[in-house]
């Protein structure tokens, strides 16, 4: 039986891609399509949806996500924009309904690899920097992937290595950003849409981790994924990671 699926955001870029994933896919049954100004609610009953995707907007994330849930529906969403209590609001929702789902910051396979390889890595290359690099319609900086690179590069390695020299900025900033656990270097120009390279150095030898997105499309392996697991699934997740890597093998 194929899983029955609505997607939320579906006039989007995302939702668009996510439509026309989910009708190629023989295993899944698009049941109901909703954008905003939709009663998700009322779509996800009458459709008998059991999974619900949503790529809406950061401002919407919590009260779509609330809705699927309340629905008895499994979530698979992409949006951003959650606090951590959000989350654990939800989880436990989740928990309590035995109600397996996903949440998260980033489906594309290759880039969560990326992630893994850098934090292993940086356990014997302790020297690490970030480059990132994105379109210039990208209002933030760093990007959310370049943080939590950091952020496992940092629990996975023994120390932060200590410099070997005080660089002196001439220009603020010429060493990259410098309040995570490595520097952190923002590209924005067109012609990129997002790609990531960290940088690890020993003595004498350079290790290179790069990870390019060319298109949206790159989300989309991790998004069907992530519906044919969570419809098993008894607890609300937050990454991906957990559905891709059993529990031996977590991401450091
Ligand atoms: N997790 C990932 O891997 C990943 C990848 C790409 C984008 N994103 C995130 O997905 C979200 C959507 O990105 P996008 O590029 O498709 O944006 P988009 O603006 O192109 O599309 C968002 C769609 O959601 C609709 N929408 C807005 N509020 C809504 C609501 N309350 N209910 C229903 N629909 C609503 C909009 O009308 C629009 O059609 C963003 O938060 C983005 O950061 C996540």
């Amino acid at each position: 039986m194929a899983i029955r699926v609505v997607v939320n955001g579906a006039k989007g870029n995302m939702g668009r891609q996510v439509v026309a994933a989910v009708q190629a896919d023989a295993a899944l049954k698009l049941v109901g399509q909703t954008d905003l100004g939709d009663d998700l609610a009322a779509t996800l009953r009458s459709a008998q949806a059991q999974v619900a995707i949503d790529f809406t907007a950061p401002a919407a994330a919590f009260a779509n996500a609330s809705i699927i849930v309340a629905a008895g529906v499994h979530p698979v969403v992409g949006t951003t924009g959650f606090t951590p209590e959000e989350v654990a609001r939800l989880q436990a929702q989740c928990r309590e309904r035995k109600l397996g789902g996903v949440i998260a910051p980033n489906f594309a396979l290759g880039a969560l690899l990326m992630m893994r390889f850098a934090a292993e890595a940086a356990k014997l290359l302790p020297h690490v920097e970030i480059i990132e690099l994105h379109h210039d319609g990208k209002a933030e900086a760093p990007s959310g992937t370049a943080i939590a690179t950091a952020e496992r590069i940092a629990a996975a390695r023994p120390q932060r290595p200590a410099p070997k020299v005080e660089s002196k900025e001439l220009q603020p900033g010429a060493r990259g950003a410098r309040g995570y656990a490595v520097p952190i270097h923002s590209v924005r120009l067109p012609g990129h849409v997002a790609h990531q390279e960290v940088i690890l150095g020993g003595l004498g030898e350079t290790l290179r981790i790069r990870h390019d997105t060319v298109s949206r499309e790159s989300f989309m392996p991790g998004v069907l994924l992530a519906v044919k697991k969570v419809v098993s699934a008894t607890e609300l997740f937050y990454g991906l990671e957990p559905l891709l890597f059993d529990g031996s093998d977590t991401p450091a």
